[in-house]
């Protein structure tokens, strides 16, 4: 088993077929036993999608003429190839000869990947100089990309776009129903894991470095959860009090979902809503750990008359379907399966489910919008005008130590205090 072609083939997944790289990577995974091996795949695999319009950048310098579209495996192998040598803490010879024979059967495959990688190996120091100078392959952004964070965020681009290709922490919700924040950090130092409690939010906790979930005390009984801090925001916000019928729009795969039912009482009820049936198992499979309980529910968040029943709501939280541009350095994918033409249907969309949502919702209740989204047209730009649609709502401050205040709302920018980037904005009905 030749761990560089197993990523090649998950990278080709991504990259030829448009597959979501967790789709691939969970698939190839499951018959590779060894924890190290799974690691090691893992780490080429995101690492070489991070800086995929970089790399691809230097291999077109390094080939003579281009490859063909058949032999996607093989670039792919390219890629890897010249990652291993910038970026992992391989020893070059290894690096060279294990992808080398990576290229299996294909003899003309396993020299060129040689002379390929002999050749970075010499000029590598003028090659990355010379990508340097182009926006695309500094940032190792597709440009349209590039020019969205730069016309809304000009001063805070370049953090922002270094942010996206840096590694995200692992973070964790603790459930407070069941254990406090304090002691479960006791419980983590007792297995050696280093943490520590963020001052942000009382239920977030960030792990020194990722492990695996089955390493973590308690998860198989539900005393955390991994969830980003700035996700976990969204349950104190939408501040569920007793007795109340919570609506969650667009919820799956249910980490708002649990974090709202994990800090509100019991006697509230929640009805969870998705169009995609599959990503709503995965609600279905998060409640059961959690041993929670709410109604889920397959449908258009935007065609209420499909589902509502006459049913209204004292919170709503809408979790809108966005460009998801906040999370790219936990999904470096959307860089490449993304298109700039996708932006004005999502806005479409999440037009619809706020108007939809706000119908749903009692007078003096509370809606709640978030998206994973930096994008002002998506976040600020969406809900003013929403407000200058609908005379019966008026925006909640939203008093807190994190993120920016924009015209409305809140924004969090990726890497700020270590959150993702998400976008929060707090509406009362009048009543
Ligand atoms: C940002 S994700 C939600 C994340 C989720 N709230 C959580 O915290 O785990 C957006 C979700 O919107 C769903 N979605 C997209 N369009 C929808 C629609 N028209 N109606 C309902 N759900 C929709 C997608 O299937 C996706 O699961």
């Amino acid at each position: 088993m030749n761990l560089r072609g197993i990523a090649a083939g998950i990278l080709s997944k991504v990259i030829k077929d448009g597959q979501s790289l967790t789709f691939a990577l969970d698939l190839a995974l499951e018959s590779v036993k060894d924890s190290k091996d799974k690691a090691f795949i893992q780490a080429l695999c995101y690492g070489v999608i991070r800086q995929y319009h970089r790399l691809d950048q230097i291999l077109q310098q390094l080939l003579s003429k281009p490859l063909r579209n058949k032999d996607t495996d093989i670039k792919m192998l390219l890629l890897i190839g010249v990652y291993q040598l910038r970026y992992m803490r391989v020893k070059p010879h290894a690096a060279v000869s294990e992808t080398v024979a990576a290229a299996n059967k294909k003899s003309w495959a396993k020299s060129l990947i040689n002379a390929v990688l002999r050749k970075y190996i010499r000029e590598q120091e003028g090659l990355e100089k010379k990508v340097d100078q182009e926006v695309f392959s500094l940032y190792s952004h597709p440009q349209w990309i590039i020019n969205k964070i730069e016309n809304d965020w000009p001063d805070q681009a370049s953090n922002l776009l270094l942010a996206n290709n840096c590694q995200p922490p692992m973070s964790l919700r603790v459930n407070l129903a069941k254990i406090t924040q304090a002691n479960y950090l006791k419980l983590l130092a007792v297995d050696l894991i280093e943490a520590k409690a963020d001052p942000r939010c009382s239920t977030s906790i960030t792990l020194k470095q990722p492990i695996l979930v089955e390493k973590l005390p308690g998860f198989s009984v539900g005393l955390v959860s991994v969830q980003d801090t700035a996700a976990q925001i969204a349950a104190e916000l939408l501040d569920v009090q007793a007795g109340q019928k919570v609506l969650d729009l667009c919820a799956a795969p249910g980490g708002k979902t649990a974090a709202i039912l994990e800090a509100a009482p019991e006697s509230i009820s929640l009805l969870a809503v998705d169009i995609d049936e599959s990503r709503l198992h995965r609600v279905e499979e998060n409640l059961q750990r959690l041993k929670l309980k709410a109604k889920l529910l397959v449908a258009d968040a935007a065609k209420s008359a499909e589902w509502a029943q006459g049913q209204t709501f004292d919170r709503i939280l809408v979790d809108a379907p966005c460009s998801a541009l906040g999370v790219i350095r936990r999904h470096p994918d959307i860089k490449i399966l993304r298109r700039e033409s996708d932006i004005a249907a999502l806005i479409t969309v999440q037009k619809q489910i706020l108007d939809v949502a706000w119908e749903l919702l009692i007078p003096g209740g509370i809606l709640l919008y978030a998206t994973c989204s930096i994008l002002k047209q998506e976040n600020e730009g969406q809900i003013d005008y929403f407000l200058s649609n609908h005379a019966d709502a008026t925006e909640m401050p939203i008093n807190v130590n994190w993120g920016i205040k924009t015209t409305v709302g809140r924004q969090i920018l990726t890497g700020d205090s270590g959150m993702d980037g998400f976008y929060y904005a707090k509406l009362a009905k009048n009543i």
